[in-house]
C-alpha cells in the first residue's frame, strides 16, 4: 500500500491569512495528502507567515530553526504568505536548505515543489486574482466560512508594510464572490465574514459596493449571520451603516481600527480622518443599532508620540468603550516611511503605554461582559474548549460563550442564557 503524504501548516496573523491556510490545507487534501499536527511525521512543512510586526517575522525563522532539526531529512519545508514576500531570495540566504518562498499571491503554486522537489522555489509575484481561479472549491463549508472579497490596501499607513506584502488594493468581481457565499451556503455555511485589508473599500466599477454583496447574502435563506472585517473608517458609507438598521442578520459588532486617539499621531500615521468623523461615524452607527459594538486596533509608541498623544488614545478607548480590540507596540518595518521618522520612542515607554492600554482595555471588556449577565444571546457553535468536556459558541458581539454540553449533541445556533461573565468570556446554558 502507498502511504498518504503527510503536510503540516501552521499559521500565524490575520484572519486573511487564517484562510489561506485553509484554501492551502484544501489544495492539499485534493491532492491525496493528509494533514498532520507532527512536523516530525510530515513530508511537507508550510509556515503561513505574517510580516507586520518584526517580532513576527522573527518567530517564523525561528520556528524554521527549529523544523529544520526535527523535520524527516527528505521532508520538503518553505514558508508562504507576508514574510516570503518580505524576505524574497534573502529567505534561503537565511535557511539555506529552505525548499518554497511563496508570497500571499502565489501560494497556489506550492504544488509544483511536489512535481520537482528538487528545485528552490521561488515566487512573490503580485499577480492579484489570480489565485481565487486556481484554488479548488472546499468540499464542506465550516459553519463559519470566511469570504476573501478584496485584498491589499491603497491607504499607505506610513507604519504598514502590508501594501508592500499583499499590494495594491484589488477587488474580487461581484459575481464570483456570490458563487463563493453560495457555494458555503450550499456546503454548510451559517455565517459568512467578508474578509479584505480594507474591506468596505470593495468596489464594484468604482463604487463601493460591501452593502450590495451584504444585502443579496443576506436573501439566502441558509445564512443566518453576516459580519465583516476589516473596515476603514472613511469608508464607511451612510448605506453600509443603514444596514445595520435594516438587516437583521448584519451582526452587531465592527472593527474598525483607530489607531490612536491623537489628531497629530493620525497625521503623522497618514490616516487623514478627524477625530470628529470617527465618531460621527460610531454615532451614526449606534443610532442605527443601539447595541452595536466597536473593536479596534492600536498602535502605542509611533514615533514622536507625546504623553499627551497617548492620553488621547486612552481617551477615546473610554469614551467608545470598544471591545475585542488589539494593541500593538509600534514596531519598524522595512519599506515603510515610519521606520526612519525621528523621533523614535524607547522600548521602555512603549511597554509602559501598551501596558496602562492593555489594562484599560480589560477593564472595558470586563465591564461589557459583566452587562451580558442575564441576557439570553442568539450565539454559533465554534467548537470544543481545552478540556474537551464544553462546547464553546460565539455571541453576535463575538465574545466566547462556554456552555457545558458535548459538542456532538451542541445545536449549530441556539439561543443561550449568559449565567457568568469573566474578562475574557462568557459562560451560559442553551435556554429552553
Ligand atoms: N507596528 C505595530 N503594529 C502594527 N500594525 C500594523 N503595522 C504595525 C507596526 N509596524 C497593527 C495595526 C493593524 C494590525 C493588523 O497590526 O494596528 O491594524
Ligand atoms: Fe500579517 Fe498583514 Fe500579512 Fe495579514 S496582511 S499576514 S496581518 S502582514
Amino acid at each position: 500500500m502507498i502511504r498518504a503524504k503527510k503536510f503540516f501548516i501552521q499559521t500565524f496573523g490575520c484572519q486573511m491569512n487564517v484562510y489561506d491556510g485553509m484554501r492551502i490545507a484544501a489544495m492539499l487534501n485534493a491532492r491525496g495528502m493528509i494533514q498532520t499536527p507532527d512536523v516530525t511525521d510530515a513530508d511537507i512543512i508550510i509556515l503561513n507567515t505574517c510580516a507586520v510586526r518584526a517580532k513576527a517575522t522573527e518567530k517564523v525563522y525561528s520556528a524554521l530553526g527549529r523544523i529544520r532539526l526535527a523535520k524527516k531529512p527528505d521532508a520538503l519545508f518553505g514558508i508562504v504568505g507576508c514574510v516570503a514576500r518580505e524576505s524574497g531570495a534573502d529567505a534561503f540566504r537565511r535557511i539555506p536548505d529552505l525548499n518554497f518562498v511563496l508570497g500571499p499571491q502565489s501560494y497556489h503554486r506550492l504544488p509544483d515543489i511536489l512535481e520537482n522537489p528538487d528545485a528552490k522555489l521561488l515566487n512573490i509575484d503580485m499577480s492579484g486574482l489570480e489565485k481565487f481561479d486556481a484554488l479548488p472549491q472546499m468540499e464542506k463549508s465550516p459553519l463559519l466560512a470566511y469570504i476573501p472579497i478584496q485584498e491589499g490596501c491603497n491607504h499607505c499607513c506610513t507604519y504598514c508594510i502590508v501594501p508592500y506584502t499583499r499590494g495594491r488594493e484589488i477587488s474580487r468581481d461581484f459575481d464570483d464572490v456570490m458563487r463563493d457565499v453560495r457555494h458555503a451556503a450550499d456546503t454548510g455555511a451559517l455565517e459568512i465574514c467578508f474578509l479584505g485589508q480594507n474591506v468596505n473599500g470593495y468596489k464594484q466599477n468604482g463604487k463601493n459596493a460591501l452593502s450590495d454583496l451584504i444585502r443579496e447574502t443576506a436573501q439566502i435563506d441558509a445564512i443566518k449571520r453576516i459580519r465583516f472585517t476589516s473596515s476603514y473608517p472613511t469608508e464607511m458609507t451612510d448605506d453600509l451603516i443603514d444596514l445595520f438598521r435594516t438587516e437583521p442578520k448584519l451582526l452587531p459588532f465592527l472593527n474598525m481600527p483607530i489607531q490612536s486617539g491623537s489628531e497629530n499621531v493620525l497625521t503623522r500615521m497618514n490616516r487623514p480622518y478627524s477625530l470628529k468623523l470617527y465618531i460621527d461615524i460610531i454615532d451614526k452607527l449606534r443610532a442605527a443599532r443601539p447595541d452595536i459594538q466597536i473593536s479596534s486596533d492600536f498602535i502605542v509608541g509611533f514615533p514622536d508620540e507625546s504623553d499627551d498623544d497617548f492620553n488621547q488614545t486612552m481617551e477615546i478607548a473610554r469614551r467608545i468603550k470598544y471591545i475585542n480590540s488589539y494593541s500593538f507596540k509600534y514596531s519598524p518595518r522595512p519599506h515603510t516611511a515610519a521606520a526612519v521618522m525621528p523621533n523614535q520612542i524607547p522600548e521602555n515607554i512603549k511597554k509602559e503605554r501598551l501596558a496602562k492600554l492593555d489594562a484599560l482595555l480589560n477593564d472595558i471588556q470586563r465591564e461589557f461582559n459583566d452587562t451580558c449577565v442575564g441576557k439570553t444571546l442568539s450565539c454559533m457553535r465554534e467548537g470544543a474548549d481545552k478540556t474537551g468536556r464544553n462546547t464553546v459558541y460565539r455571541t453576535p458581539y463575538m465574545q466566547q460563550c462556554i456552555v457545558n454540553i458535548a459538542q456532538n449533541s451542541a445545536p449549530d445556533i441556539a439561543d443561550i442564557k449568559i449565567t457568568a461573565a469573566s474578562k475574557a468570556s462568557l459562560r451560559g446554558k442553551i435556554s429552553d
